[in-house]
């Protein structure tokens, strides 16, 4: 049987701890699956990109797009452009996405509509058909009329939803699981959202959260990471960094508004008081900070942050574990700190993962300098909070899905 050619794409730092699992995963059956790493190059920085493909023992991409920032009509618009030639050039039978940046979107988008005949599709589209069918979950599906001429398109972390519309990732995720034949969901609340907006259950599969797959995997080996000393030198020469607080800032409601970034950094500057904060700066985040006004600069330099440059996988994950607190505004980093039940503050009015909240490691902070500050010092007085053990966050999601992907396309 010919083996199927499967687009594995990444295109922003979040994607990369995602799709290392599933590739690792598809290299085991090397006589049914073709996995190709397709790289849009949103984020490019060797910080931002390349060490993650390092640490996480991910080959080069085999396909580097090299589409950089923009707008986001412009890029998403240069990601749909240089993706349809690589789809039209290696017609693959499937493309797995994973999460909601710009690039999942654009992709998306892109295979939804293009159109490529082939035997080898056409026989997936059978598979897909009839795997579906004898997923007869619950009675009244209506299958839509698709195209089988185009490749299938799986979405893995599906259904997460924030409700807010301000949120492009909102936007992206919501779209790109309209376009998906194939829906992965990291938790029960992503198949509550999909049979609330009326997905098709029979599409909808309950597989865990690969992002915990790669946590588990690297976990021993961050163990080893020097990060915690190198920071320490490069603040006073010797000394140690032992409780500390972990930073991590970049949604543009929060950096680029000048007054809301102005609270936030005022905020950490407070904390930095009680506990040396370590904020190692997303790229968009250090641009702002750098036009911020003269007396913001003033209290971070007589404060006790500690900015570094973004942080590959491994040294985060060893900074992740030893926090005593994390303020975060991304997605993935709520779901790190509850598997590792390291107490988080969300600097967001909403999450996507209200999961997190209810197993009580992570809380909604409202986005005032003093509720952060406060909100902070209670946090800071808890000595532990529980790990969260939440269904399929074990290891295993990347493997469940490849089954169902052998099972489906890969069927004779
Ligand atoms: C993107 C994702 C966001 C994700 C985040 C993780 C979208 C809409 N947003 O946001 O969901 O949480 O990645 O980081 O897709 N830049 C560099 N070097 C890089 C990458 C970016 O300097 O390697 C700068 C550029 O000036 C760029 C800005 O950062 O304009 C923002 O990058 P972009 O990819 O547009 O969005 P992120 O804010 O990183």
């Amino acid at each position: 049987m010919p083996k199927r050619r499967i687009f594995l794409i990444v295109g922003a730092r979040p994607n990369f701890m995602k799709i290392a699992p599933i590739y690792k995963e598809m290299k085991k059956y090397a006589e049914l699956f073709e996995p190709i790493i397709l790289h849009t190059g949103q984020h490019y920085d060797e910080k931002m990109s390349k060490i993650f493909f390092d640490d996480l023992e991910l080959p080069k991409p085999h396909i580097y797009l090299g589409v950089g920032s923009g707008s986001h009509a412009v890029q998403t618009a240069e990601v749909m452009k240089k993706f349809e030639r690589e789809l039209e050039r290696l017609k693959p039978e499937l493309l797995i996405l994973v999460g909601d940046v710009n690039s999942t979107l654009a992709c998306s988008l892109t295979a939804a509509k293009i159109r490529y005949g082939s035997d080898r599709l056409h026989k997936c589209w059978t598979n897909y058909d009839q795997y579906i069918a004898s997923r007869n979950i619950t009675a009244l599906q209506q299958s839509k009329k698709q195209s089988n001429d185009r490749p299938l398109i799986a979405h893995v972390e599906a259904g997460l939803r924030s409700f807010d519309s301000d949120m492009p990732e909102e936007i992206n995720r919501t779209i790109t699981d309209s376009l998906s034949d194939l829906l992965f969901t990291t938790c029960v609340d992503g198949d509550e959202n999909l049979i609330a907006e009326g997905f098709d259950t029979r599409k909808i599969f309950f597989v865990g959260n690969v992002m915990i797959d790669s946590l588990q995997f690297y976990l021993n080996r961050s163990e080893k990471s020097t990060i915690l000393d190198e920071l320490a030198a490069h603040r006073d020469g010797n000394g140690s960094i032992r409780r500390y607080a972990l930073v991590t800032l970049h949604r543009p409601s929060n950096v680029d508004d000048p007054p809301m970034l102005t609270a936030i950094v005022t905020a950490l500057t407070e904390i930095s008081k009680e506990i040396p904060v370590i904020f190692p700066v997303h790229p968009r985040t250090r641009k702002l900070l750098a036009q911020s006004g003269e007396s913001l600069r003033r209290k971070i330099d007589s404060s006790e942050i500690l900015f570094t440059e973004p942080i590959g996988y491994l040294d985060f994950l060893h900074l992740q574990t030893r926090a005593a607190l994390v303020l975060t505004d991304s997605g993935g980093i709520q779901e790190e700190t509850s598997y590792l039940g390291v107490p988080c503050l969300t600097l967001r009015p909403n999450t996507e993962r209200p999961i997190t909240i209810r197993a009580g490691t992570n809380k909604l902070v409202p986005l005032r300098r003093e509720a952060i500050v406060a909100d902070a010092q209670n946090m800071l007085k808890l000595n532990h909070v529980r790990p969260a053990k939440i269904k399929y966050w074990d290891g295993n999601a990347a493997e469940r899905i490849v089954h169902v992907l052998a099972d489906i396309i890969a069927g004779n």
